[in-house]
């Protein structure tokens, strides 16, 4: 059976370009600090693929950072927050309840060991942060405040242009983790006027275990890796040059198809979304009506489990995520669907489906054949009723 692939905002196959040209590039083994030849045309690419990455985000080339991915990027820019606290007599850290667990387990870390204060924010029904608990926390005089540019759950998207220019006027750095959102949508990082932009290669087709921090000229940054003069002393470690010349291919690939990528996913995800609102009953779709990402489709099924309709999906050949963070042995329900105010039932039951460029409308259509007499078996034997 051929499997459907409905999980891209977890990661992206590599496109067929960029395969192509990663293992061609997995020859060139030279260390990109070496002197020699072989070791500055690595350090050639490099460069060349920082200034594909900056390109794709408005940015400047020698903004980025080269890291080893998302997570990297974003315990950098709160590690690098310990330091500032003590220059700036600062020591609140504002982010939003529906963060990556890297953002919040990295300021939970701020908090357990440095007393900072760090404020959650809530979000309303679609996911959005909500301006007056905004303003408030604003008002404490942050050192810096850290709102995703779009969710990896629900995709809702955040006015991060305004957010930020909020947070500089009470005087704080602004960071926004934009890994769910480069590539799927316009990202500007100079219009937005932020501090601090995390990215990822493994969402928009490239290799794993590489991403990019964009840290605005003059913005304070600390190293979180010690020990090596790479990226101006900044992140320590032998350079992963195949996968940063990928990582650079990919993200000029994915400026020059950013619209068709957008039309593209959005079709398919208004197909899934049309067919399963008239085909089930009593569907719930979460995050923003229009503010979110294109291809992104957060659904609850009340009265029928995320973890066995993903099993089922499974059987029948999709891949797709639920909410609740059942991979890691945990049943607690999805927090960002939580923070928008589902009950458990209903976080219980969603389920992720995010599409991406090799998805088809006849994976689509079989779906929707599929998944209803699924979820109609799911509630007949279920204790909880739609
Ligand atoms: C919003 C968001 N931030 C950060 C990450 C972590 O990125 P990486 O896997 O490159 O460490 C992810 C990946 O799932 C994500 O969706």
């Amino acid at each position: 059976m051929k499997r459907i692939y409905l999980d891209y905002n977890a990661t992206t196959p590599l496109s067929e370009e960029v395969r192509a040209f990663y293992t061609a590039e997995l020859l060139d083994y030279a260390n990109g600090s070496s002197l020699h030849e072989d070791g500055r045309g690595v350090s050639k690419k490099i460069e060349r693929a920082r200034e594909q990455v900056a390109s794709l985000i408005n940015a400047k080339p020698h903004e980025i950072l080269f890291t080893s991915g998302g997570s990297e990027s974003n315990n950098t820019v709160f590690n690098t927050m310990v330091t500032e606290a003590k220059k700036r007599g600062r020591r609140t850290a504002v982010i939003t309840a529906i963060e990556h667990p890297c953002v919040l387990e990295s300021a939970r870390r701020l908090e357990e060991y440095f007393g900072f204060e760090v404020i959650r924010l809530g979000v309303d029904s679609d996911g959005v942060v909500r301006d007056g608990a905004y303003r408030d926390a604003l008002a404490k005089k942050p050192l810096i405040v850290s709102v995703m540019t779009a969710n990896n759950e629900i995709g809702t998207i955040q006015d991060i242009k305004s957010l930020a220019k909020q947070a500089h006027a009470a005087g704080a750095l602004f960071h926004t983790d934009a890994v769910q959102a480069a590539g799927k949508i316009p990202v500007d990082v100079a219009d937005w006027d932020v501090d601090y932009a995390t990215f990822s290669a493994h969402k928009i087709y490239a290799p794993k275990g590489i991403g990019a921090l964009y840290m605005k000229t003059g913005a304070p940054i600390e190293p979180l890796i010690h020990g090596g003069h790479q990226e101006h002393g900044l992140r320590a470690g032998t350079y992963n040059g195949p996968s940063i010349a990928a990582y650079g291919l990919a993200a000029e690939l994915a400026k020059v198809g950013l619209a068709d990528y957008g039309a593209h996913t959005r079709a398919l995800r208004n197909r899934l979304r049309d067919g399963l609102l008239s085909k089930v009953p009593a569907v719930k779709i979460n995050g923003h009506p229009d503010r979110v990402l294109p291809n992104t489709l957060d659904v609850s099924f009340p009265g029928a489990e995320g973890e066995s309709i993903l099993l089922h999906l499974d059987l029948l050949g999709v891949a797709v995520s639920t909410g609740s963070a059942c991979a890691s042995g945990n049943l607690d329900p999805s927090h960002v669907l939580v923070a928008t105010g589902l009950g458990p039932e209903l976080a219980h039951g969603s389920i992720r489906f995010s599409f991406g460029k090799y998805n088809t409308a006849a994976e689509v259509d079989y779906i929707l054949d599929e998944l209803p007499p699924v979820i109609a078996r799911l509630r007949a034997i279920s204790t909880v009723k739609a």
